[in-house]
């Protein structure tokens, strides 16, 4: 398993214990939905949509038989995700209190839009077949074994 793979279903697992702890509070705190976006996204884009990705990565390129199609693309969209996921909740988190927050949201926008592109067009080129051609000396037509 690649390691961004295993990091996007690890961190999907921090933000919904994070999210759903958070979300707990809102029931709690009536007062607190002024937070109800930080507990939103982390749940929405850190939990739902970061095991989409990881899982993805994993199953896309053993459900079509292409290797996908830039590892290292994935690697910079776990960074970029990571990264904006953090600052649009952090921004989110702070926005009521300090208006200079929404530079922070941007910044998290920014970043976690970036990722999603990059999601897109390696997927996309994936499903087209365009990745790497693998080494006929170097396995074969197995390439892509289930187990890994
Ligand atoms: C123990 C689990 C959870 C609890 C106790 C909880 C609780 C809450 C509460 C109290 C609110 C604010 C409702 C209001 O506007 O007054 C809220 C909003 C929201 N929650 Fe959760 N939540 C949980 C898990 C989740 C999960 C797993 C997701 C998504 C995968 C989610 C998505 C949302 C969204 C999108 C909103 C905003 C809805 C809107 O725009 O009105 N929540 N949640
Ligand atoms: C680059 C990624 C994303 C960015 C930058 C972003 C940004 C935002 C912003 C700025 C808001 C308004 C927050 C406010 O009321 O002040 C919002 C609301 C919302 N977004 Fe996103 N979003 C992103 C991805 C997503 C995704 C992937 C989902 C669902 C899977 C989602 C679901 C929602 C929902 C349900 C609300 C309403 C939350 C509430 O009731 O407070 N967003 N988003």
């Amino acid at each position: 398993m690649d390691w961004f793979v295993r990091y996007f279903i690890k961190s999907a697992l921090v933000y919904l214990g994070l999210g759903v702890g958070m979300g707990v509070w809102l029931g709690f705190a009536p007062e607190a939905v002024i937070y109800r976006p930080a507990h939103a996204h982390l749940n929405l884009l850190g939990f739902t949509s970061m095991l989409i990705f990881g899982v993805a990565y994993h199953v896309i390129p053993r459900f079509t038989g292409h290797p996908l199609h830039s590892r290292r693309m994935a690697e910079v969209h776990w960074w970029a995700s990571n990264a904006g996921l953090v600052a649009l909740v952090f921004g989110f988190l702070l926005l009521p209190w300090r208006p200079g927050a929404r530079l922070v949201v941007e910044a998290g926008a920014v970043l976690a839009a970036i990722g999603a592109l990059l999601f897109i067009y390696n997927l996309w080129r994936t499903l087209d077949g365009s990745g790497p051609k693998p080494r006929p000396e170097a396995g074969g037509g197995r390439r892509l074994p289930m187990s890994s």
